[in-house]
């Protein structure tokens, strides 16, 4: 991993009850609202929100990548396309885990961040985290919540032989995987697929549903999905079409 990463000093934890202030004042003042990514890996969901962000229009401007682990790729990733990063090494911690979200609490506040973006962050939140960011907290998960929550979800998905599946982006909330949705996209499970391919698949779609999540969400105009209603953007790729015998506009038999 590159070693020339600028690394933000942790300064101490000071609740700021500001915070959703000067978000509102952001906003209307039309500035781009701070945001972060949470990575622990590969970090290719972080590469497109900074991608979607660079529209001048784009409501958020990420001011920092943020991993629990220092030799995620996603950390060079992240300075590749110039944006600050911090590590904050669970490992460190010994286990303390409500010490560890402090100090990820502590670069949140130093990086004047407003809303904080998981992408394949993988540790699981302690009430404070969640409590102390709540209502400014998104995760996108690869697969249609409610259903398969929790790892593994592409071999469990095909495991279950189900034909739809695909990604969601929610807020975070105290229930692991189990937010309100802002978005969600589905794909095909096709013949011959394996968990790889599904998860390739998925992860297209991913990469177009965060950006566009979090753009309306920052901007005011996200929907929340009750959990009884479906939210389906349904970009569906192009190979779905060669597998679908209707032609297009025609009704459903
Ligand atoms: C994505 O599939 C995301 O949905 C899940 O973890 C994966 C992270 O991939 N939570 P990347 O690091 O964004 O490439």
């Amino acid at each position: 991993m590159a070693t020339h990463h600028k690394t933000l000093k942790l300064l101490a934890y000071s609740p700021d009850s500001s915070d959703v202030d000067s978000q509102l004042t952001r906003h209307q003042a039309g500035l781009k609202q701070l945001a972060a990514v949470l990575i622990s890996g590969r970090g290719s969901n972080m590469a497109a929100l900074v991608a979607a962000s660079r529209d001048p229009a784009y409501p958020v401007e990420f001011a920092l990548t943020l991993s629990n682990r220092a030799q995620a790729p996603g950390l060079a990733l992240a300075a590749s396309l110039g944006v600050p990063t911090a590590v904050v090494e669970h490992r460190k911690f010994d286990g303390d885990r409500a010490a560890h979200e402090a100090a990820i609490d502590a670069a949140l506040v130093a990086a004047g961040i407003q809303i904080v973006c998981f992408a394949g962050y993988m540790r699981l939140l302690t009430p404070f985290l969640i409590e102390r960011w709540a209502g400014r907290m998104l995760n996108i998960h690869p697969s249609l919540l409610p259903a398969f929550p929790g790892l593994d979800t592409h071999a469990r998905a095909l495991a279950a032989g189900v034909r739809l599946h695909g990604c969601t982006v929610h807020l975070v909330t105290q229930t692991m995987d189990e937010g309100p949705i802002l978005a969600q996209a589905a794909v095909p499970v096709l013949p011959g697929d394996t968990a790889e391919t599904l998860a390739a698949r998925v992860l297209a779609q991913e990469h177009v549903i965060y950006p566009l999540a979090l753009r309306l969400f920052a901007s005011r105009q996200a929907g929340i999905v009750p959990p009884d209603h479906a939210a389906l953007l349904n970009p569906l790729p192009p190979e779905a079409a060669r597998h679908n015998p209707l032609p297009p506009g025609a009704a459903l038999p």
